[in-house]
């Protein structure tokens, strides 16, 4: 089986200029070059321009933080995935807890965006994640589980084995409390077993499962090197440079 690469993957929030944008991946692209890792830039939409310019010729990829699912129409506001993947946007995080806490999304709407981004020829980063009381009243899988196979569903073995799961533990989001490398792993493996379960282990042992809730330059090389981890979605540390280029390149 071969092994799955790892990916390191900043989710810059409601952060940075379209200015800025161009700026960061023009200082990252160089630094990034040839490293191990898949290389991608969460950016606010008004920024996929201008970073999917800065980064032609690099292997930076450029994700969007949200889409709609719909094709077109009245839904003042959104963005299509149409329109990400005309700007040439590789990615799209879907179901990040924020969106789900302020935005009221739901893990029915998450399995729609999923659809409509492999139809459009994307890849999903869905993400999931239990709060503080849900990990303390011990129901963390039961609920990770759920949001997993809710988000997946309809979807081909196919489909799953190239798209990428995030879990990311609410109460370690932008809290600087990361989880351990044995919680972030015992969460990944759960859900690598329920893809065996509603796939098989081939699609299982394909799939990407990424850990997000701060990580940071000096943590990513223990998370990633647990079995079931395959990389990072990062917040924080992810806007500055330096720290980035250490989590992208956590194995040199
Ligand atoms: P932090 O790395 O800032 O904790 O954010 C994690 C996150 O939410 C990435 O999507």
């Amino acid at each position: 089986m071969a092994k799955r690469t790892i990916m390191a993957a900043g989710n810059w929030k409601m952060n940075k200029t379209p200015t800025e944008a161009v700026e960061f991946i023009n200082g990252l692209k160089d630094i990034v070059t040839g490293c191990n890792s898949e290389v991608v830039t969460a950016v606010p939409f008004v920024c996929i321009p201008g970073a999917v310019e800065a980064a032609k010729g690099s292997n930076i990829k450029i994700a969007a933080q949200n889409v709609h699912w719909e094709a077109s129409g009245a839904y003042t506001g959104e963005v299509s995935c149409e329109m990400l993947k005309d700007l040439g946007v590789d990615y799209v995080i879907i179901g990040h807890s924020e969106r789900r806490e302020y935005f009221g999304e739901t893990n029915e709407m998450i399995n729609k965006k999923a659809r409509a981004i492999l139809d459009a020829g994307m890849i999903p980063i869905i993400c999931c994640g239990e709060t503080l009381t849900q990990r303390e009243q011990g129901v963390t899988a039961e609920h990770v589980r759920y949001q997993i196979k809710v988000a997946l569903l309809g979807l081909s073995a196919q489909e799953v084995s190239e798209l990428v799961i995030a879990y990311e533990p609410i109460w370690a989001i932008g809290t600087g409390k990361t989880a351990t490398d044995e919680q972030a792993e015992e969460v990944c493996a759960i859900i690598r077993q329920l893809i065996a379960e509603l796939y098989d282990n081939d699609v299982a042992e394909k799939t990407r499962i990424l850990y997000g809730g701060s990580v940071n330059a000096g943590n990513a090389k223990a998370l990633f090197s647990m079995p079931n981890i395959d990389g990072g979605l990062v917040g924080g540390a992810s806007l500055k440079i330096d720290a980035f280029e250490k989590i992208v390149k956590h194995d040199q």
